[in-house]
């Protein structure tokens, strides 16, 4: 039995890949560039376009479960991914595992109506829905802590679950092998909360150095993602997220009951020890 692993380089993707290696169970990684990672077999793969959905059925002939993560910014994708289960199908796949958000129920928005559609068409499934991956102090945060010594958000006072990929992929490792099926949305937290002022306090603690939160309206963090290159309406809906959070979303999901989400182990501490280097100028 195969798992494919869309999204196979990315950071969940691999952490996943890893996973399943330890079960000695074989993976496929699937991703635009179809880049070597570590051992792991790799196949080209675009959620934009179905001429390379039949790939991973060559590459594997005995595919059995697929971990869907389709990129944040890609709009539009939803009768493609679609498309790619009805093909999977019928190639013999019994088991879907959706990477979502804890801001997305079933039907709303794109990823949502990936979610329903497992619901409706019977197979078995497990929806993911992570808050916000520690790892993202490592990217969207990266330059910023590193070059100017400060975060940025419009969370105002909302804390949040940080949550690592590894906690991510070993959801998504029991979503892909539980027996029977969870057949379920789960949403997927950290340990502990923090608001953004308490994760920069915590970075200045183990940078030995003061990291500051600054305090963003949603329309200049729209203007900063808009820098990032991200595209309009996603960098939109992306700011508008932090409004949920500073209105606590992320602490009402973190207090949901033990039988609606999965809690990680990994500290955002133990996150930013680990990759302290990342965040220390060499200039
Ligand atoms: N960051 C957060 O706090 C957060 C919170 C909740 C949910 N999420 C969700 O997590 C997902 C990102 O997960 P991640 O961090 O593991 O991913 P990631 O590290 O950003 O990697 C993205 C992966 O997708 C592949 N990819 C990109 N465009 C593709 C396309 N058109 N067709 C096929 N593959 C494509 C990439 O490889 P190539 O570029 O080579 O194709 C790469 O393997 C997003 O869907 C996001 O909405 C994120």
């Amino acid at each position: 039995m195969t798992i494919l692993i869309t999204g196979g380089t990315g950071k969940t993707g691999t952490a996943l890949a890893r996973r399943l290696q330890r079960e000695n169970i074989p993976v496929l990684l699937a991703s635009r560039s179809g880049k070597a990672v570590e051992s792991f077999k790799t196949v080209t793969f675009d959620w934009t376009d179905a001429a390379t959905f039949g790939n991973p059925f060559q590459a594997a002939s005995d595919i059995k479960g697929v971990y869907i993560l389709t990129p944040s910014a890609a709009l539009g994708i939803v009768d493609h991914v679609k498309t790619f289960i009805s093909l999977a199908r019928s190639r013999g796949v019994k088991r879907f595992v959706l990477l979502s958000a804890s801001m997305i129920e079933a039907g709303q928005s794109e990823l949502g109506q990936i979610h329903q559609c497992l619901i409706d068409s019977g197979v078995e499934y497990a929806v993911l829905r992570p808050t916000w991956f520690q790892q993202n102090f490592g990217v969207t945060y990266l330059t910023s802590i590193r070059d100017q010594n400060s975060t940025f958000s419009a969370t105002e006072d909302g804390r949040i679950p940080f949550v690592s990929t590894e906690d991510i992929a070993e959801a998504a490792y029991q979503g892909l092998t539980a027996e029977p099926s969870l057949n379920k949305d789960l949403l997927i937290v950290g340990p502990e909360l923090f608001s953004h002022d308490e994760a920069a306090k915590l970075f200045s603690t183990i940078l030995g150095r003061e990291i500051t939160h600054k305090r963003l309206t949603i329309e200049e963090l729209k203007n900063i993602y808009l820098n990032f290159a991200i595209r309009g309406e996603h960098a939109g809906r992306l700011a508008e997220a932090d409004s949920f959070i500073a209105n606590h979303s992320e602490e009402d999901i973190f207090n949901s009951s033990a039988d609606k989400k999965f809690v990680g182990k990994h500290t955002l501490e133990e996150y930013i020890r680990h990759n302290r280097e990342r965040w220390i100028s060499t200039k």
